[in-house]
């Protein structure tokens, strides 16, 4: 209330050539009530079932810039709905300003009968919801006019948000987004920022006052002893609570230093700048950190959320070919959990991503980065639908590990168990062969190998049961059927080993 999104919300729609709705005006047009009388008549549980029946009308009608009441966002189901469908943006003010604004709080039934102690526990009520949102702008100091510019320029961004109440961000995709770095870290008490040998070129471009950690590159060094050379620089650097710890690089760097972030102090700040199409699709969004032990891969870590993600596709130009085209499996494995739109359309781009098109870059990772975000949203610990995220990667682990760490690549892996669950579904009546083949042929099309017999030894299925151990007696497997219908099954190895096999 008193943030000024009625007025920004005029202005701001004048500026785009769009319709202007203001929800509230709405509500007391279609009722015939005025707020304070609907308040009166059914409390705010009648309030808020007519707000949202009418804000899910102004979804479905032509592109509009929409001025929400304060208490929209708090409805969780219409919140995400706004947030998958359209830029939600918060405005926000000091609460001084807001009681200038809005006169004291007359004619505000929210705020009766004592409107600062109202707005401020408003505002601490609302502050996991607020959070949830493509953008917030304080609009204290600014004029109407700045505001309009910066809502206008954050809804003409690739911007996703990964809504998590108090701990959400935003990833930002975009050609040269790996500059908003020192912005992202200003405010905090001590920047530490880790990369491998290959991504130091992006580290060390930003020239600000920082404790720069170089990691060994690959897979084989995604250790703890990677993860004590971040903590005793951090240390040595001589940093705090108020630390906030980067990672420059791909998904190895990414995870240890998201480890080292989660564990340094307690646990400081934390923030992503990813620079394969893997860590900028799959690994740095979601939380998961940590590193390998010889018993097998990531089976010690934390979960920790980072504060920003920036994906600038810019850094892929350095990125050997081999290497992004193997991220593409994670691509290919978003968009079957998607749907079908999502699916055609990498069907679509396909040719123009093998090639490293930028424009078909920046799609394909928006589009995987919304199917990880909404998934983990919905699941940030993993103990239901997050699973989904491992289609292709239960006979995909066996084979990475079976065939000696680097020697196949993650995503190389992940594209032949994609197969191979194609095969378990099919042998479980989950999806048809023309499924089957659609799958296939898209990988094949992204340049990945699908060549599953030739590569699936007997020495892969210990790997399988191994997991399965960790997980109690059956593997909970990931069946795909037609795009969009894949669901988790529990199944002894064997089914799973004969389907494989055939
Ligand atoms: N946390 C998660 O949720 C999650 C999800 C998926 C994968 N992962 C982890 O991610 C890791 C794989 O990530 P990855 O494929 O990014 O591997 P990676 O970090 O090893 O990077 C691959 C190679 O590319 C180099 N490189 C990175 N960016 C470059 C650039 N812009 N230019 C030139 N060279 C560059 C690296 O030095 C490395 O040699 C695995 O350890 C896996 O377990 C984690
Ligand atoms: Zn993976």
């Amino acid at each position: 209330m008193g943030a000024g999104k009625s007025a920004v919300a005029l202005a701001l729609a004048a500026r785009l050539g769009r319709r202007h709705v203001d929800l509230d005006a709405r509500i007391v047009a279609t009722s015939g009530r005025s707020i304070e009388r609907i308040f009166a008549d059914g409390g705010e549980p009648a309030f808020r079932a007519l707000e949202a029946r009418l804000a899910e009308e102004v979804l479905g009608e032509e592109s509009a810039v929409v001025a929400l009441g304060g208490g929209a966002v708090t409805q969780t189901p219409l919140r995400r709905r706004l947030l998958a469908e359209g830029t939600l943006v918060t405005l926000e003010a000091r609460t001084d300003v807001l009681l200038a604004r809005v006169g004291g709080g007359e004619g505000r039934p929210l705020l009766q009968p004592d409107p600062r102690r109202a707005m401020e526990s408003l505002r601490a009520r609302r502050a996991a919801v607020y959070a949830e949102c493509h953008g917030r702008v304080d609009t204290s100091d600014l004029a109407l006019g700045e505001v309009v510019e910066r809502v206008a320029s954050l809804a003409s961004e690739v911007r996703v948000p990964v809504p998590l109440g108090e701990d959400s961000y935003v990833v930002e995709v975009g050609e040269g987004y790996r500059h908003r770095l020192e912005e992202r870290v200003a405010g905090y008490g001590g920047v530490i920022l880790v990369a491998d040998p290959n991504t130091e070129r992006y580290r060390d471009e930003p020239a600000f006052e920082a404790c720069r950690v170089t990691l060994d590159e690959g897979e084989a060094h995604k250790t703890i002893d990677a993860v004590a050379r971040i903590w005793d620089a951090a240390l040595a650097y001589g940093v705090d609570r108020r630390a906030m710890v980067v990672a420059v690089g791909g998904g190895v760097v990414g995870d240890l230093t998201g480890f080292a972030a989660a564990s340094l102090l307690r646990g400081v700040a934390f923030g992503q700048v990813p620079t394969t199409v893997l860590s900028m699709v799959d690994s740095s969004v979601g939380g998961k950190t940590g590193f390998n032990r010889s018993a097998g891969k990531n089976l010690v870590g934390a979960f920790h959320q980072p504060k920003f993600v920036l994906c600038d596709p810019v850094v892929l130009d350095t990125l050997a070919p081999a290497e992004r085209i193997a991220g593409l499996a994670e691509v290919a494995k978003a968009a079957w959990l998607e749907g079908e739109e999502a699916v055609a359309r990498l069907e679509r781009d396909a040719e123009a991503l093998v090639r490293g098109d930028r424009a078909a870059t920046i799609t394909a990772i928006e589009s995987a980065v919304r199917t990880k975000a909404r998934v983990v949203a919905l699941d940030e610990r993993e103990s239901g639908v997050r699973m989904l995220l491992n289609l292709g990667h239960t006979v995909g682990h066996g084979l990475e590990a079976a065939a000696g760490y680097g020697a196949l690549r993650h995503g190389e892996a992940v594209s032949l168990g994609m197969v191979a669950a194609m095969r378990v579904a099919m042998a479980r009546g989950r999806a048809s062969a023309s499924a089957a083949e659609r799958m296939e042929a898209l990988l094949h099309a992204l340049g990945l190998p699908v060549d599953l017999d030739a590569r699936l030894g007997a020495e892969v299925w210990p790997y399988v049961d191994a997991d399965k151990k960790r997980q109690g007696d059956a593997v909970r497997f990931i069946v795909p059927g037609e795009p969009g219908q894949t669901r988790v099954e529990t199944l002894p190895v064997d089914e799973v080993r004969r389907a494989v096999e055939r």
